[in-house]
């Protein structure tokens, strides 16, 4: 039976949400190996400030990373929350933040684009009123959602255009023109136009790769509305989860690196509509692997095996500076059952169950 033993990982994009449900989401991710995490500022109330001095009317990062400790955070060895990019967000609150050893990175988010991203602003205002300037100085790291916001019909989602190839067509050459040394990660990219910028691009351009997108395309999603799939950026078409793939078993990848994006939403369906976001806490490696061997690699081989240890434990905590852990955990060709999350009040229902899966080819010993 294949074991394959890997240092604990950083799950480099995560939602972890506030409230009494935080302990629970924190578990699932201490239970699949990971050693720390990139935390999503998209709260309710957002974290929009560094400090807990600063007057706004946000979370500060600071204050959110107490929450994450108390919740039983304190397992990480690791916790970076980028700080929310909204009309507030001033040059000052940026050097201040570096002073003070708590921003790493900003997130952008298109404004009303995605869960609770109504706090966002047009990239382009970052551009011009020198926070990405003083970001690019600091070496703060510019998360990206990567989408057009405010489309619709056609552009919003088509067979030849979306928002996200439409974002990285038009206004990522622009952004990696005026801030050429800015550090930028591509969050959850999901199309091939993403892949190709970073690709071309130098090597502070970097990306995150969830696990459904390299497993899934739009078809999984509408064949029996599969809502459980329902994420931003949409899952795509066979080109687009094939470049992806193509990226991610590269021998020679520094650039690609998971970031799952597990997102719980206790509910998912509503009357008019779902809420964005797919739950893999707990199981992304599982998932991971399971993606990878849709491709011609063999996780028996140790080659396969360093190519994917590089997706999951090195590439991203390399970008970010992040020591490798001594401690291990094995991932064993062996099948397990897909469970949902019972928190306090309600259940969340992972991502594969979703889909009706509810098994996986492979296990974790932690
Ligand atoms: O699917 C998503 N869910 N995409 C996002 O950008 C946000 C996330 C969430 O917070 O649920
Ligand atoms: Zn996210």
């Amino acid at each position: 039976m294949t074991t394959i033993t890997l240092p604990l990982w950083y799950d480099l994009h995560v939602h972890l949400r506030q409230g009494e449900n935080m302990n629970a989401y924190i578990q699932a991710q201490i239970d699949m190996g990971c050693a720390g995490v990139l935390a999503m500022p998209n709260t309710k109330p957002p974290v929009g400030k560094v400090l807990d001095s600063d007057p706004l009317d946000y979370w500060s990062i600071e204050y959110y990373l107490h929450q994450i400790v108390h919740a039983g955070g304190d397992a990480f060895k690791v916790a970076i929350i980028p700080l929310y990019l909204t009309k507030d967000t001033t040059v000052q609150m940026i050097e201040n933040g570096k002073r003070s050893g708590l921003l790493r990175a900003c997130k952008y988010y298109p404004p009303h684009g995605t869960t609770n991203a109504d706090h966002g602003c047009p990239l382009e205002s970052f551009m011009d009123n020198g926070v990405l300037h003083a970001m690019e100085e600091h070496g703060i790291v510019l998360c990206v959602h990567g989408e057009d916001h405010g489309l619709s019909g056609v552009d919003y989602f088509d067979a030849t255009t979306n928002a996200e190839k439409s974002f990285y067509l038009k206004v990522m050459p622009k952004l990696r023109e005026k801030f050429p040394n800015l550090k930028i990660v591509c969050e959850h990219i999901t199309t091939k136009e993403a892949v190709d910028f970073v690709h071309i691009s130098g090597k502070n351009i970097v990306a995150s790769v969830t696990p459904q997108h390299l497993l899934f395309t739009v078809g999984h999603l509408v064949q029996g509305l599969k809502y459980h799939l329902y994420c931003l950026p949409l899952v795509k078409f066979e080109a687009d989860r094939d470049a992806l793939r193509q990226a991610v078993i590269d021998p020679y990848n520094t650039k690609f690196f998971a970031g799952t994006d597990s997102a719980p939403h206790t509910t998912k369906a509503t009357e008019c509509g779902c809420a964005a976001g797919c739950f893999t806490g707990g199981i992304a490696p599982q998932l991971y692997a399971t993606a990878f061997e849709k491709t011609n690699l063999n996780l028996d081989d140790r080659l396969s095996q360093e190519i994917f240890e590089r997706f999951l434990c090195l590439n991203g905590a390399h970008f970010y500076g992040l020591p490798i852990p001594d401690k291990t955990f094995d991932l064993v060709r062996e099948e397990s059952v897909v469970n949902v999350l019972n928190t306090k009040a309600e259940s969340i229902v992972p991502l594969p169950l979703g889909l009706n899966m509810t098994t996986l080819p492979w296990t974790l010993n932690v």
